[in-house]
């Protein structure tokens, strides 16, 4: 079992209100730290005051990126029980990252208990109020201070939280989805799949792109063609094509295999819903509308939650999908999974993992 020494904060932050929280703008009183050193591995565990962290300027984390991350949430119920979502599958995740960023993986029962404990430590800051949860942010940074292009030999493990509202200013409202066809977020062989933040840092440019057509994201296409749709990001994809469920395969590793995205699959299926993992063409989805048969398409994400979109664009031409609203698939989808989540429908999965 991991021994957690705690160190506690001498004056606590006043809390937000929650009608103010947005995503990712106000962070906990404490955070998790675990150090690793070549020969000596993961250790000394703590828990301390959130506070600025001291480095060398030569870090190579600053200069090389070797940098990696998960997002998953604390959920506070009726009851007033915390439970958080399916885990283990970040913590499987993040270390498939670490091997493909050739950091040294970590005990995914060390992961957990750190998670746990850090949540249970800072119970008071997970929010009540509806749509409200406690994000939480493990990531891992490269110190060796030095500067040639190798595998650091020594490492920060880090968990902070997050009270958050929605991702969206416009919260469940349809978000405007940009196609990119200029620059790339992956291909076959590269990071597509591992959650690292070279990654986001490349799609910044996108992104820019993406608000000067007044779209709230871009929507990524497979970097050889610019034709097969991948993903936005922030979330993975889902289309309704004639009634069928369709969201792009993870076959070609350039996509991110969200934990949202695999429940959505599930809960779907359950329903008797055909969803399918397949290729999907960007020219796919506009021949498709023309014909009437495009009926909702939508993002799935731990931040995102589930995002309907309302409009896609194409370089500069659009198509409205499902009249700019939310369409009946995507409302079940969002209303059962957080229902799940928030513990006001039957957990029939076994997904939800309580903390207190
Ligand atoms: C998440 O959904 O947890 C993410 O990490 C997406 C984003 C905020 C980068």
């Amino acid at each position: 079992m991991l021994d957690i020494k705690i160190t506690r904060a001498e004056t606590l932050k006043e809390k937000p209100e929650d009608s103010k929280l947005g995503f990712g703008k106000y962070f906990t009183d404490h955070m998790f730290l675990m150090d690793y050193t070549e020969g000596r591995g993961w250790h000394d565990a703590r828990i301390v005051p959130y506070a600025p962290l001291t480095l060398e300027p030569s870090s190579m984390v600053f200069h090389y990126a070797q940098e990696l991350f998960e997002g998953l949430k604390a959920y506070r119920t009726e009851s007033g029980k915390i439970q958080l979502f399916r885990p283990d599958r970040n913590v499987a995740r993040m270390n498939n990252t670490c091997e493909r960023l050739c950091v040294p993986k970590l005990n995914p029962d060390d992961v957990l208990t750190a998670i746990k404990s850090l949540v249970a430590y800072e119970a008071d800051w997970v929010p009540h109020s509806a749509g409200t949860s406690l994000y939480i942010r493990p990531f891992i940074i490269a110190t060796d201070a030095a500067l040639g292009v190798h595998p650091s030999h020594s490492y920060l493990f880090i968990i902070i939280l997050s009270p958050v509202g929605t991702y969206y200013a416009a919260g469940l409202d349809p978000v405007k989805i940009y196609i990119e066809k200029e620059y790339v977020r992956a291909v076959r062989g590269g990071t597509g799949q591992a959650k690292c933040g070279g990654n986001y840092a490349a799609s910044l440019i996108a992104q820019s792109k993406a608000e000067e057509y007044g779209c709230e994201q871009a929507l990524w296409t497979d970097g050889v063609e610019h034709k097969y749709i991948d993903e936005v990001g922030s979330m993975n994809v889902f289309f309704v094509i004639n009634g069928e469920v369709v969201t792009p395969d993870l076959s070609d590793g350039n996509i991110l295999p969200g934990v949202t995205r695999a429940s959505s699959i599930e809960l779907m299926r359950s329903w008797g819903l055909k969803v399918t993992e397949r290729k999907v063409t960007a020219a796919e989805l506009f021949e498709a509308h023309a014909a009437g048969r495009l009926d909702e398409a939508f993002g799935t994400g731990t931040a995102a939650v589930v995002s309907p979109i309302g409009e896609l664009n194409d370089s500069g031409k659009s198509i409205i999908i499902n009249d700019g609203k939310i369409g009946a698939i995507s409302q079940r989808l969002y209303d059962e999974l957080t229902g799940i989540q928030w513990g006001k429908i039957p957990d029939k999965f076994g997904w939800t993992v309580e903390i207190q």
